[in-house]
């Protein structure tokens, strides 16, 4: 009934209820009064005592209501128990501005409080590696624990001691430590939990967010990337019933943080007497066409990265073909980290640590086909069968030793494309810095073959060019990449491109 009435779109307070966890009926919020048969008469009338909505399923003709006095009443009465011992710390809670007591408190609450005692504080405690808990600001909806129970499978959390001194709390010597431990900041609907990463770092009204697609992992995460001029400050689920529910794995909430690293290529450079030296962007397109065209005879080759967005790859591939059109097209080195771990209710991290193998193996099978896999193209290269290549790279982590560069070296014209120095470096003729995720838009397409658009969240690093802009200024095209006209004009030859899912919007509940 809470869900239905919140679909509905009434104003329904709730702290314990969500709808990806079991219902506990325990913050006693969504009250509401409901008519039941008289024992004896058998007619309907209203019940003497509340019921909670959030446990109450809906049945045909049933009759409740949320706006009587009964409710008002008991709802006002909750908010002053929850603000009890409350702390008035909002102006230093990193939840302020998109917490439910603040907004609870200021809807259905009392405006004083009259409490005369001296407030019960608990205490703060660090229960995990990535995780605090400001107990005193604890509301008790136990959301943290069920998550840890039922989704993570870990049960790291639980309740101790009674009455105020009632708490949430880790096992000793077992702290939070499961890899899905972020996902409880965002269940908290107060400030108790919070990420030490993001602690006293950003006021939420002050970010922006945009739609975008975790490249953790090959799952295809939807993600809400927040930000502003300073750059990307968190990133949090986004509901997707086909992929990840409400959840994340914390290897997609915190592993975007290399886009801020100063290692980072910002200036695309050519090797002029031995070294490479900065060359303009506005060069580079004429330079790599001369010369791919020109060394089409003595073997040329692409290698396209699963780093890479479906937009990307068409346009780069559109590029080789019409620069030179017998280029060997390659899918690039497919990072892979041990095995698929699968949590108890199905949520999984793929042990592929690449966005969209399958998109970019699909696009180089429409342009004619992977002729090589990466580890012939690296025999082939240290043969000497090929004299130009194009490697695309865009990985956050080291992803190719010296060793296996060195086969690199016999190729004559190199071209690599990637967000961070490596071995290849030494051997490249031009070097070309890659944007991070959050600085491009396009789509992936996930294990499960979904095509999934993202959006930029910031502006490329100063001095870089997004990857897709480039792609499409090397194909000729002039003005702005846009990720929806390059994939409008791609469906009418490419079926791949015709196929976009957007998740539906998450059934309302407080966050
Ligand atoms: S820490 Fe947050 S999520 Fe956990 S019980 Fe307290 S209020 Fe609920
Ligand atoms: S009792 Fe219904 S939401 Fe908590």
């Amino acid at each position: 009934m809470l869900q239905a009435a919140l679909d509905a779109g009434w104003n329904i307070p709730h702290y314990c209820y969500h709808p990806g966890l079991s219902v506990v009926a325990s913050c006693r919020l969504c009250l509401m009064e409901m008519k039941m048969p008289h024992p004896q008469t058998r007619e309907l009338g209203w019940a003497p005592k509340l019921f909670p909505a959030c446990q109450t399923p809906v049945r045909n003709g049933m009759e409740v209501r949320f706006d009587s006095d009964a409710v008002r009443e008991a709802r006002r009465h909750l908010m002053e128990y929850y603000l009890l011992n409350h702390p008035l710390d909002c102006p230093v809670c990193d939840k302020a501005g998109e917490c439910s007591l603040q907004d609870y408190s200021e809807t259905f609450g009392l405006s004083s409080s009259r409490m005369v005692e001296d407030k019960h504080k608990n205490p703060k405690k660090d229960i995990g590696s990535k995780t605090l808990l400001y107990s005193d600001r604890c509301v008790l909806c136990t959301r943290c624990i069920r998550f840890c129970d039922e989704i993570a499978g870990a049960g790291e959390l639980r309740k101790v001691n009674r009455g105020s001194r009632n708490e949430i709390d880790v096992f000793p010597g077992v702290p939070l430590e499961n890899d899905l431990q972020g996902n409880v900041v965002d269940l908290c609907p107060v400030g108790a939990l919070i990420d030490k990463s993001f602690l006293f770092k950003q006021r939420v009204w002050v970010m922006k967010t945009a739609k975008s697609i975790s490249p953790a992992d090959s799952s295809g995460a939807a993600i809400w990337i927040d930000h502003n001029r300073q750059g990307v400050h968190r990133v949090r689920p986004r509901y997707n019933p086909k992929v990840n529910d409400w959840w994340i794995s914390d290897e997609a909430r915190f592993g975007w943080k290399y886009i801020n690293s100063d290692k980072r290529l910002n200036t695309p450079r050519v090797r002029r007497d031995g070294v490479l030296a900065p060359i303009g962007w506005e060069l580079l397109p004429g330079l790599l066409r001369d010369r791919f065209a020109s060394t089409e005879d003595g073997g040329t080759a692409a290698v396209l990265s699963p780093m890479m967005s479906c937009e990307e790859a068409w346009l780069m591939a559109k590029f080789i073909r019409s620069a030179a059109p017998r280029a060997a097209l390659v899918l690039g080195y497919v990072p892979v980290n041990g095995q698929d771990k699968t949590f108890p209710k199905g949520f999984t991290i793929r042990a592929e640590k690449c966005p969209n193998r399958r998109g970019v193996e699909q696009i180089i099978e429409h342009f004619g086909g992977a002729a090589l896999s990466f580890d012939e193209f690296t025999k082939a290269a240290g043969a000497g069968k090929f004299k130009a290549a194009y490697v695309v790279g865009a990985y956050p982590d080291d992803w190719i030793d010296e060793a296996a560069a060195a086969a690199f070296s016999k190729i004559e014209f190199l071209a690599v494309h990637d967000l961070f120095p490596t071995p290849l470096d030494q051997y490249a003729a031009v070097q070309i810095p890659s944007a991070s995720f959050a600085e491009r838009c396009g789509s992936f397409v996930n294990c499960d073959g979904l095509l999934q658009p993202f959006e930029r969240a910031i502006e490329p690093l100063q001095g870089v060019k997004a990857d897709g802009q480039f792609f499409l200024e090397l194909t000729g095209e002039s003005g702005l990449i846009r990720a929806d006209k390059i994939r409008a004009a791609a469906a009418t030859e490419f079926e791949l491109f015709t196929k976009v899912y957007t998740p539906p919007d998450e059934p309302k509940y407080a966050h």
